[in-house]
């Protein structure tokens, strides 16, 4: 078990205190009848343990300093169904665990850790977990005339270790490379395979292809895979149309490997080769993706990659007569929405649009060494009489994933190409 992992728990039980904090992972989930999605553990959960079963739950006791895990026991009958589990004996070593229970007893120990503990924190609104507290400060208060107390302080877990999970270590950020690597020449090969007259499924299937022959079994999100028009639809994700010559080819995918995500988007022409008004707004959306990139760093405050992006594709819409005035008129009206409507970015870890306050207190944070983000401005011209047709149903977006270095950032996601020249050369080859 990686090291890191108990120093993430041993942190957390520091913050704790006296405190007690329990933690579930998420249910298996029912996709019709009896068969289920694909299990994927809490994003929180993991980060604590890598323990991968459902049906677990991790307790921390702050005041002895404990990890403690309860989940499934050993089933020899329904291991012969569906696979290993490893049981409470198993775990505690595999996991270096202090003690571990069967889930069986969840009920029955909870109240008994509970008592005369000040304080209990857990992932409050969670509703597979609210009502259990319930219970199990029903059961401890029901002590009271024997002199026991229950907590008095109750608090919400997931901010504590969304502080942590922002800032990513040494390990995670050596798995987020190889997701963002992987994803990366899944791009290469799509843009390898893409002819007129293929469909966006058949696109999609190399990239998954790729994806799952490296260890990556599931994409981090649904992969949009959108041809011409297609691309205005900002979470296309039917993936079912005929690809035209002509046409530009957005592709928004990302593996899942580990557990860490990756997110890219690349747009390139079907056909390998730019038309002129597909290279003005395609040049447009890459100046800004480098604009916004070059203000990543170590003490940046988080909104200064948006404000640098926005400057270039507000220029760029006026440039083409997308819009009329000032970059600065624009800006103060907003009209720059009908083109350009999302963020620039999230962070990127264990979920694709990762935990951490971008605002916290209402300042917007300043960028850390360790923080991963993506970068993905992008420009959507639906028709509108005021727009010149030859961008009528252009959609571009180009995305990268960005690491904060110390001395300023790393793009872990370069290996697919951007630049015009480059695209074409690849697409040639
Ligand atoms: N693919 C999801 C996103 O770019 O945020
Ligand atoms: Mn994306
Ligand atoms: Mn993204």
């Amino acid at each position: 078990m990686p090291h890191s992992l108990l120093q993430r728990r041993q942190q957390l039980l520091a913050t704790l205190g006296d405190a007690i904090a329990v933690l579930p992972t998420a249910p298996l989930q029912v996709r019709n009848a009896d068969a289920h999605y694909p299990y994927r553990a809490d994003s929180h959960f993991l980060y604590l343990t890598a323990f991968d079963e459902p049906e677990a739950v991790l307790v921390l006791d702050g005041r002895r300093g404990k990890s403690i895990l309860f989940c499934r026991d050993k089933n020899p009958d329904m291991e012969i169904w569906d696979g290993f589990r490893y049981g409470p004996a198993a775990a505690v070593e595999a996991f270096d665990f202090d003690e571990a229970y069967s889930i069986t007893e969840l009920d029955t120990r909870l109240p008994q850790l509970l008592e005369n503990v000040p304080a209990l924190f857990w992932p409050v609104g969670n509703r597979s977990i609210d009502g259990r507290v319930a219970g199990w400060l029903e059961a401890v208060r029901a002590r009271a005339r024997a002199g026991i107390d229950a907590p008095q302080r109750f608090g919400d877990l997931l901010p504590l270790i969304d502080e942590m999970r922002l800032i990513k270590d040494e390990r995670e950020l050596a798995v987020l490379h190889r997701a963002g690597q992987i994803s990366a020449e899944a791009h290469v090969r799509a843009m390898q395979a893409t002819r007129p007259g293929m469909y966006e499924y058949e696109v999609e299937a190399e990239l998954l292809h790729h994806f799952i022959r490296n260890g990556a079994r599931y994409p981090a999100y649904e992969s949009i895979v959108a041809g011409g028009a297609n691309a205005c639809t900002l979470h296309y994700a039917a993936n079912n149309a005929r690809l035209n010559d002509g046409d530009l080819l957005l592709i928004d995918a990302g593996c899942e490997f580990r557990g860490y995500a990756g997110d890219i988007t690349r747009t390139f022409p079907v056909n390998g080769r730019f038309s002129g008004p597909q290279r003005d707004l395609y040049d447009v959306v890459l100046a800004a993706e480098l604009a916004a990139i070059a203000e990543v760093k170590p003490g940046a405050a988080l909104d200064a990659p948006a404000n640098a992006a926005l400057r270039v594709l507000v220029q760029g819409m006026l440039d083409y007569q997308l819009l009329q005035g000032t970059v600065d008129g624009v800006i103060e009206s907003g009209d720059y929405r009908r083109f350009y409507m999302h963020g620039i970015g999230h962070f990127i870890g264990l979920d694709v649009h990762d935990v951490g306050a971008r605002k916290p207190g209402g300042q917007w944070r300043t960028f850390q060494p360790g923080m991963c983000t993506t970068i993905e401005p992008g420009l959507y011209i639906r028709p509108d009489d005021r727009v010149p047709v030859a961008y009528h149903h252009i959609g571009i977006r180009i995305e990268d994933n960005v690491q904060v270095t110390a001395s300023g950032h790393y793009v872990y996601t370069a290996a697919v190409p951007k630049q015009i020249d480059d695209i074409e050369a690849l697409m040639r080859g």
